[in-house]
């Protein structure tokens, strides 16, 4: 199994967009409602920040199977600025922006697995997992 589908960030509209597609999907794979919360509280939080710092990207929202467990994969891409320093955003309550500087922090205490993949000039990918127990 590995269906995926996926929602370009390019108004504020396509966040409310990738949140709706993550709660059907996150239904699809048999998460309730808390864990369906969580995981479209963290595509929020990246789609926003697509939006927000590198203007435009895309959320794929992968069910994914490892044995008999399954899952979640979120990927949020985008070609904007990159990510100077991935220890430093990682801290709660450090932002560019005069947000909370909870987005990404917050996204990692929410979902099973996190990763961070930047370049400076070339774009970010960060993908969450999320494990259906
Ligand atoms: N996709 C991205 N491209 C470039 N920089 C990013 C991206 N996502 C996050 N950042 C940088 O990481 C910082 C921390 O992001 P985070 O979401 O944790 O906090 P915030 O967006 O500043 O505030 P909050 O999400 O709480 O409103 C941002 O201020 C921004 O500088
Ligand atoms: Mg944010």
């Amino acid at each position: 199994m590995n269906l995926r589908s996926s929602v370009d960030i390019i108004t504020e509209w396509d966040i409310v967009a990738a949140r709706q597609l993550g709660r059907n999907e996150a239904k699809e794979v048999g998460f309730g409602t808390v864990d369906q919360a969580r995981i479209t509280t963290a595509i929020s939080e990246l789609a926003r920040n697509i939006y927000l710092y590198a203007g435009k990207g895309n959320i794929e929202i992968k069910q994914i199977a490892e044995g008999n467990l399954k899952g979640l994969l979120v990927i949020a891409s985008d070609k904007g600025p990159g990510i100077p320093d991935v220890r430093k955003v990682m801290e709660d309550g450090y932002t560019t922006s005069g947000g909370l500087g909870a987005g990404l922090p917050g996204v990692k205490r929410l979902m099973d697995e996190f990763k961070i993949d930047t370049v400076v000039g070339e774009g970010t990918t960060i993908s969450a997992t999320k494990w259906l127990r």
